[in-house]
């Protein structure tokens, strides 16, 4: 730990892992925009990046001449422990008693640092979120893919845990570091403020528009553990969030468990299709393997239609007249979906140059949600959000 001088009012958590072509340039442009009459305190969380950073800042701290309201620290962390992690390190350590919290990358514009620190200074609010989904924020520099996984995992958060900030997932944000006193935030994976969202609930917020501008040095260290510690951390804050509220389910809640149960079925059809189809060729009857598999089929949808019946939507009513009816509809929204499955795998291939395979993703989730909502709406008449 070096430190250069005093104590700050305003903290700037910087986490890096090889950020050696940002660090000095972003700790600069951080200088420059902090208005001169804040004291501030830049404290850099690095986790012993194999390219050097945490020397490199070391370095330049030796050359700085001490300044009376700027502090910059260093956290050396003894290996790469996560994001999130690395913003608990560094919030632990501060002494602001506002905290900002930004990437290295010049993702995060300093340039609106001030609007942040201002708009909870100012306007009395507890958290500022940097946002991207409110109007004037944008993101630049992202493909298609990581766009859609960007609005797909904010969806969740939203829909799943009831929260209403449009950007919730954003990196770039500040608070009054009080709210979190007794707070215990488990910071698995990026989403740190999130969980802060969560936890804090009934704090004021204020969302500040930006443009996101994809890195032009380094890369980027999100990848599929990032998005799997995601998950992991909404389900343990969906937990979270049930605890607190007794049993009193959000619509939403059930909304997504129905969902998630549909397609379990939907993935336990697929084996039933399969192994019938097979076994019927085999020994006990030598079917001939096209009967075999029409059987398969048929077998597939019964299997699937029943069990989201009793299971999925709860009705027990097995009334000769009201089963035929619902099956036939379930059999006509199955095979809707067979067209829109296809349609949508044309148009994604064809006119947005996305490859098959992720294409195909996208395909089978969409038309299953598409099977989902229209069977829950007119073969099981329910509310759609019940
Ligand atoms: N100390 C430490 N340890 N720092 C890390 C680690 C780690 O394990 N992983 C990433 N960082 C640092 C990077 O050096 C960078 O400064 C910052 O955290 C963000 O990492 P990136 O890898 O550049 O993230 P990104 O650009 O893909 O993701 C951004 O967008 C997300 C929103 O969709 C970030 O802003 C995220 O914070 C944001 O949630
Ligand atoms: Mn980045």
């Amino acid at each position: 730990m070096s430190e250069i001088s005093g104590k700050g009012q305003v903290s700037i958590i910087i986490p890096t892992y090889n950020e050696s072509q940002n660090i000095i340039n972003i700790l600069k442009s951080i200088k420059e925009n902090i208005p001169k009459n804040i004291s501030a305190q830049a404290i850099v969380v690095d986790d012993n990046s194999p390219d050097g950073t945490g020397k490199i800042v070391e370095d330049y701290l030796m050359s700085l001449k001490k300044m009376a309201n700027y502090t910059i620290e260093v956290i050396h962390r003894k290996a790469k422990d996560g994001l999130g992690s690395a913003i608990m390190n560094g919030i632990q350590h501060a002494n602001g008693e506002t905290i900002v919290v930004m990437d290295s990358d010049f993702s995060h514009p300093p340039q609106i640092i001030p609007k942040l620190v201002e708009s909870i200074k100012k306007h009395q609010c507890d958290i500022a979120v940097a946002s991207r989904y409110i109007k004037g924020g944008n993101i630049k520099g992202w493909t298609f893919k990581r766009k859609f996984m960007s609005k797909f995992a904010t969806l969740i958060a939203k829909k799943g845990l009831g929260i209403e900030t449009k950007d919730p997932m954003s990196g770039f944000f500040a608070f009054k570091s009080n709210i979190l006193k007794g707070k215990n935030i488990d910071a698995i994976g990026y989403k740190i403020l999130l969980e802060i969202l969560v936890k804090t609930k009934g704090v004021s917020i204020k969302e500040i528009p930006y443009t996101f501008q994809d890195r032009e040095f380094g890369s980027s260290k999100l990848g599929v553990k990032t998005i799997l510690d995601y998950y992991k951390s909404v389900w343990k804050l969906y937990r979270y969030g049930k605890s607190i509220e007794g049993n009193e389910k959000r619509s939403s809640v059930k909304f997504l468990s129905k969902a998630a149960r549909f397609y379990t079925v939907g993935a336990s059809g697929f084996a039933v299709n399969y192994l019938s189809s097979l076994l019927l060729t085999s020994g006990i009857s030598e079917m001939w393997f096209l009967h075999a598999n029409m059987i398969g089929i048929a077998a597939s949808i019964s299997s699937n239609f029943f069990l989201n019946k009793a299971w999925t939507f709860g009705d027990r009513d097995f009334s000769l007249k009201k089963t035929l009816k619902q099956f036939s509809k379930f059999i006509i929204f199955s095979s809707a979906g067979i067209l829109v499955q296809l349609g949508m795998v044309y148009f994604l291939v064809d006119s947005n140059q996305i490859d098959y395979p992720f294409a195909l993703i996208i395909a089978v989730i969409a038309a299953a949600f598409g099977n989902f909502v229209l069977n829950k709406k007119f073969t099981f008449n329910e509310r759609l959000l019940k």
